[in-house]
């Protein structure tokens, strides 16, 4: 029987590296990306087109995105966006698929992006109009799904209008975003096997992050639920600048390992994605690796001889 696969999206090189005390250069955060699509990652997020003044370490997103370009690199890549001006940057730059935030509460959109939750939805909807005549594919992923530093814990109501709208105005993925890693596995359970239920698993994805522990069980109640598209980041590297307690993503490292054990196939090659976490653990000083990293370079070495 072929083994069912899941899609896994390393944000690393975006998420992770936005919230670095260490701002690399172009050619560390190339090597980063070519790294983890040595390792056979199928989507990579390269970086963001936001304010540089808001995010320094973002700053010449365009220029990876030509460096890659020219290097005709093979893997699918996505930009995320914060607004019509990133969409425009990302336009410009070449982008085939731009991650738009949306928010599940008012505290995170103006802290975010200096905007309410209503004004992040209609431009999203604009987005999706003009990207449906750009050929640009559009993920609204949305922020804060599970609860809020500032607001509090999310209605699972809100999150499932945002979804509805999302899916019915034609977004490519819509995704749920543990952005401070709040979420339990039970509260993703239950949100997910009704998302599923309504909308079906093709075009929905998770986004967890490992503040609490509960990162990798989070991915697991999700794809009991039949979720089959994750965001990860290589060594667990990140959180998120803006929101206030926020730890790294759930580690490449990890979701990969869980998921193949478990008989799925991630098109990742383990090996050669010790090397890019190794890697992202020397640009950056700060990865942690993934949890089952001292494990599987051992059950890895004793493979190999
Ligand atoms: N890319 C680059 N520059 C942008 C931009 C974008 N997407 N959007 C706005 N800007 C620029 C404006 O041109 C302006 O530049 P100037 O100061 O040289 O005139 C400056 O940023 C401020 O613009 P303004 O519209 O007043 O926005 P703001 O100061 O309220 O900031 C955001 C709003 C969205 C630009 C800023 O908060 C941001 O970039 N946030 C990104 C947050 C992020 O990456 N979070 C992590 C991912 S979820
Ligand atoms: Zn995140």
């Amino acid at each position: 029987m072929t083994p069912e696969t899941v899609m896994i999206t390393d944000v690393g090189p975006r998420d992770g590296l936005q919230n670095q005390p260490k701002i690399l250069t172009l050619e560390q955060r190339l090597a980063l990306v070519q790294a983890i699509a040595d390792a056979g990652v199928p989507q990579i997020e390269v970086g963001s087109f936001v304010s540089p003044k808001a995010v320094p370490a973002m700053a010449g997103t365009d220029q990876v995105f030509a460096s890659l370009e020219k290097a005709q690199f093979a893997t699918p890549t996505i930009a995320l966006i914060p607004n019509m001006k990133g969409y425009e940057l990302a336009r410009a730059a070449g982008a085939k698929t731009v991650t738009m935030v949306l928010y599940a509460s008012d505290g995170m959109a103006q802290k975010n992006a200096s905007m309410t939750m209503a004004q992040a939805d209609e431009i999203t909807l604009e987005i999706l109009r003009l990207a449906k005549q750009d050929g640009i594919e559009v993920i609204a992923t949305i922020a804060v799904a599970f609860a809020c530093p500032f607001d509090g814990p999310t209605a699972a109501s809100t999150v499932e209008k945002g979804v509805a709208r999302f899916m019915k105005a034609g977004a490519d993925q819509v995704v749920l975003a543990d952005t401070i890693g709040a979420a339990d596995p039970q509260q993703v359970r239950a949100l997910t096997a009704t998302l599923v239920e309504q909308h079906g698993a093709g075009r929905l994805g998770c986004h967890f992050h490992d503040t609490r522990a509960m990162g990798l069980a989070n991915v697991y109640a999700a794809v009991e639920s039949g979720i089959r598209r994750f965001d990860s980041s290589i060594a667990g590297l990140g959180g998120c600048p803006f929101a206030p307690g926020a730890s790294g993503n759930v580690a490449t490292d990890d979701i990969a390992m869980m998921l193949q054990q478990m008989g799925f196939a991630t098109g990742i090659d383990l090996n050669k994605l010790m090397q890019a976490s190794d890697l992202a653990q020397a640009l950056t000083g700060t990865a942690p690796g993934g949890r089952s990293k001292p494990w599987l370079q051992g059950y890895l070495t004793k493979q190999a001889s």
